[in-house]
């Protein structure tokens, strides 16, 4: 099923958990080819329009700490060899979509994406080899039309533990592509039409920390996004739209709904973080957010 109202608001009961455990395990691609190559998002260039320069040493230091934070708070960090070829494929979120499925006794499933840039295209069948090697089930979208796109864990977010992934689109992703994966696979999915160029991705302006708390961007959204982010949701953090340009706040990650790792220097959000008992983990993700991608963007959460 496809929800885009308010009204249809699932109620999700915690007592009564619909689907298993988060993933246990997290994909990085190694960060020896990134760099700012071409520009897809409005970060990407400087205000003279020219390419960002990315600082090659220090984005792989800031990649270790990302990973090594990772393995510190109990998670297995598998790495995927990058290629010189594809400056962006560090960001692992994009290329796939994982879940377990419902409808075949909850196996490991993954649905490849189907990127809207060209540039990134060929980052996919990397993706698929990793996946067929963990044993997944390796699905392809089904519609026909080549201006059908889909960026997997950048757009459909799961909300663990619960049968309901949030959908955004309207930018990378087209919103055909939830009726595909709702009909398909049995997932309920709630569609997000993003409105702001500078927030391309779902992940860009909302970041889901535990199954009754989100961080969000509200102008990234309309207002009927808005209310169903509040029908579902217990707490609503609101990011302040300066420090989530900056910081890429509503880019943060929370593997296990207790910690939450967030690009430095966020005073707001981390406030609003702490207050609500996430134990906040500041990083440093300068290089990266010159491509326009922080933590969230940089990890793919496996089974
Ligand atoms: N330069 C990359 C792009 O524009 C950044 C991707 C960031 N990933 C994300 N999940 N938001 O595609």
């Amino acid at each position: 099923m496809v929800i885009t109202r308010a009204e249809e608001a699932p109620k999700l009961d915690l007592k009564t958990k619909q689907v298993g455990p988060r993933p246990q395990k997290v994909i990085m691609v190694d960060p020896e080819h990134f760099r700012v190559e071409y520009a897809i998002n409005p970060y990407m260039t400087n205000e003279a329009g020219e390419l960002n320069r990315v600082d090659v040493a220090l984005a792989r230091e800031q990649w270790l700490k990302l990973k090594s934070t990772y393995e510190k708070i109990g998670f297995e960090v598998l790495v995927v060899k990058g290629d010189h070829s594809l400056p962006d494929m560090v960001f692992a979120a994009n290329q796939s979509f994982p879940f377990l499925n419902g409808r075949k006794q909850n196996s490991k499933t993954v649905v490849l994406s189907r990127m809207r840039s060209e540039f990134r295209r060929p980052e996919v069948p990397y993706f698929k080899t990793f996946y067929t090697n963990l044993g997944y089930q390796v699905e392809e979208l089904q519609a026909p039309s080549k201006e059908i796109f889909f960026e997997g864990n950048g757009d459909a977010l799961p909300h663990y533990p619960f049968n309901l992934v949030w959908g955004g689109y309207g930018e990378r992703t087209s919103p055909d592509v939830y009726h595909e994966l709702s009909e398909r696979f049995g997932l309920q999915i709630a569609m997000l039409k993003l409105v702001n160029k500078n927030f391309y991705h779902l992940d860009t302006c909302f970041s889901i920390l535990d199954e009754q708390t989100v961080v969000i961007q509200p102008e990234a959204f309309e207002a009927e996004g808005l209310k169903l982010i509040k029908a579902i949701f217990k707490n609503v953090i609101e990011s302040d739209l300066d420090e989530n340009l900056k910081f890429f706040v509503c880019n943060c990650h929370s593997p296990d709904g207790r910690h939450v790792i967030v690009n430095k220097g966020a005073k707001k959000f981390v406030a609003d973080a702490r207050r609500l008992n996430f134990e906040v983990i500041e990083l440093d993700t300068s290089e990266f957010l010159k491509s326009g991608g922080s933590v969230f963007c940089m990890k793919m959460m496996v089974y």
